[in-house]
């Protein structure tokens, strides 16, 4: 698994400014306020920084931005890079800060003087989370085996400082598992090793349980079972539950997780096909905030289900015309088996409402290429029953800086799937595709679950890199639903 880079907090020591190797970050106000740490800097490099800060340059830098000094005279640090932060950044700007300095820093070590600065603790997690690299799979890299060089922030009070920092970086390790996850190929991850890193998490006090193909075919998982039977990778559906609160009903998370989606009978065409190992994506959001929550210890009930699957095409896949017939006892006419990931959450939302009758329910899938060209890679799309809980949610996205925008649903678009031989078909057509798709799902919603599904295709995996990851995996989800567990299951101390 990926670790994020280790971050120490430490005494303020300025006498050990000039020999220090790698990098160092100070800080500067707009108006060119420099503290203790950053006047000694100026002092060894000759006046460099305030230079700089008098400079007109200066003036068009932008908050959370910095000039890099490099090679500077009088120290032996390879660059000094002057970052202009106000005292007390909010979120969003200390976050920024962080992620702006884990690109400065790129191999080496970092020192960060932090002085007074408020916020440490979110630019930690911003330059941990910025400084993400997938990395399993390079060989003849010498320096791989090694940890990468660390951070040491200077600062008043460093052990409060690591302290209040934890639950930032124990998000940042349930963002990592999401994108490792979400990055490792199919012959790597296949449902097995899936459930095998899920279960792992026992260590970190979750409760995690498997049900095997015989389980589901006794519940009668018809929809789930369909996707993954041209597949030589046995199915299965992950529970993974912690209980932090009291006796409340949990928020339930449900995941879908097909480790690879060739489309099955219904085949995709080559070109992008390979993209398809992302297509566990929701199942990987689950499992990371379950680590996040279980590594924080929140004081909330939550339970995490994924829907393990792999759709192949085979002399067992499911063809196109098949009837299929779900837990809930609804059958479905599978059309095209290339829109298998409702047919899998169909049986995994059913089963978590039927065994733990959550307060809430918010299902994440990479369900539909119509979400992309409706919504781009910038935004998830939303779909509720609840308006109160989708406001919670989209607040929580906004606040975490995750993009989302809400869907309309409707009795019309329901009416799409009507199937002449079964109760539903599993397609809707090409108009409204994503509408069409989260209408399906809602069939398997009971009528007194709040409930939310995120379709999110789009945004967690991406070709170019984005505030707070390298391009590829994202873990776009993880801060946001954190959040909203936070704001709205946790008990307040
Ligand atoms: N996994 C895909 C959706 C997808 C597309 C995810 C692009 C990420 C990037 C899903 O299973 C799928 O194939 N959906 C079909 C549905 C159609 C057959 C109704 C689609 O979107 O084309
Ligand atoms: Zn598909
Ligand atoms: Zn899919």
């Amino acid at each position: 698994m990926t670790k994020p880079i280790a971050i120490f907090f430490a005494e303020t020591h300025l006498d050990d400014i000039r020999e220090v190797e790698g990098k160092i970050a100070i800080f500067a106000t707009e108006d060119g306020k420099i503290d203790t740490g950053a006047r000694r800097v100026n002092r060894l490099t000759r006046g460099a920084v305030l230079r700089l800060l008098e400079a007109e340059r200066w003036g068009k830098v932008k908050p959370g931005e910095g000039v890099v000094l490099g090679f500077p005279a009088g120290l032996a640090a390879q660059a000094v890079m002057v970052m202009k932060l106000p005292r007390r950044p909010d979120v969003a700007l200390a976050r920024k800060a962080g992620a702006n300095l884990a690109k400065f820093k790129s191999d080496e070590a970092l020192l960060t003087l932090g002085g007074n600065i408020t916020r440490l603790d979110q630019l930690a997690l911003g330059l941990a989370l910025r400084a993400y690299a997938f990395t399993d799979h390079k060989s003849g890299d010498d320096d791989k085996a090694e940890e990468p060089e660390a951070v040491t922030i200077m600062c008043g009070k460093p052990d409060e400082m690591t302290e209040a920092a934890a639950p930032a970086l124990a998000l940042a390790e349930g963002v990592f598992f999401t994108r490792d996850l979400v990055s490792e190929p199919a012959n790597v991850l296949t449902t097995t090793e899936f459930a095998a890193r899920l279960s792992a998490m026992t260590d970190i006090g979750l409760k995690v349980e498997t049900l095997e193909e015989k389980d589901m075919e006794k519940l009668g998982m018809g929809a789930l079972l369909g996707v993954g039977q041209g597949s030589d990778a046995p199915s299965k559906l992950v529970i993974m539950t912690w209980s932090g609160g009291a006796d409340e009903a949990p928020l339930a998370l449900v995941g879908k997780g097909v480790v690879f989606d060739t489309g099955g009978i219904s085949l995709k065409p080559a070109a992008g096909m390979e993209d398809m190992t992302m297509d566990m994506g929701g199942a990987g959001v689950v499992a990371g905030v379950m680590r996040a929550v279980a590594l924080r210890k929140a004081k909330a009930n939550v339970v995490g289900v994924v829907g393990l699957v792999e759709n192949m095409p085979g002399p067992n896949a499911q063809r196109p015309g098949d009837v299929v017939t779900s837990m809930k006892g609804d059958t479905i006419e599978v059309i095209n088996t290339d829109a298998e990931g409702r047919l899998v959450l169909a049986d995994a939302m059913w089963y978590t409402q039927d065994r733990f009758k959550p307060a809430a329910m918010v299902d994440l899938a990479t369900l539909t290429g119509a979400i992309i060209i409706g919504l781009g890679h910038e935004n998830a799309g939303v779909f509720s029953n609840d308006d109160a809980f989708c406001t919670a949610f989209l607040k929580a996205a906004e606040a975490e800086g995750e993009g989302a925008w809400r869907m309309p649903l409707g009795a019309a678009y329901d009416k799409m799937l009507k199937s002449g031989i079964a109760d539903m078909k599993n397609v809707g057509g090409r108009p409204a595709g994503s509408i069409t798709a989260a209408q399906f799902l809602q069939r398997f919603v009971a009528e007194d679950t709040p409930w939310i599904h995120l379709d999110i295709a789009g945004v967690a995996s991406v070709k170019s890199e984005t505030a707070y990851a390298p391009k590829g995996a994202t873990g776009w989800g993880v801060l946001a639903l954190d959040r909203l567990i936070r704001d709205r299951y946790e008990a307040k101390e």
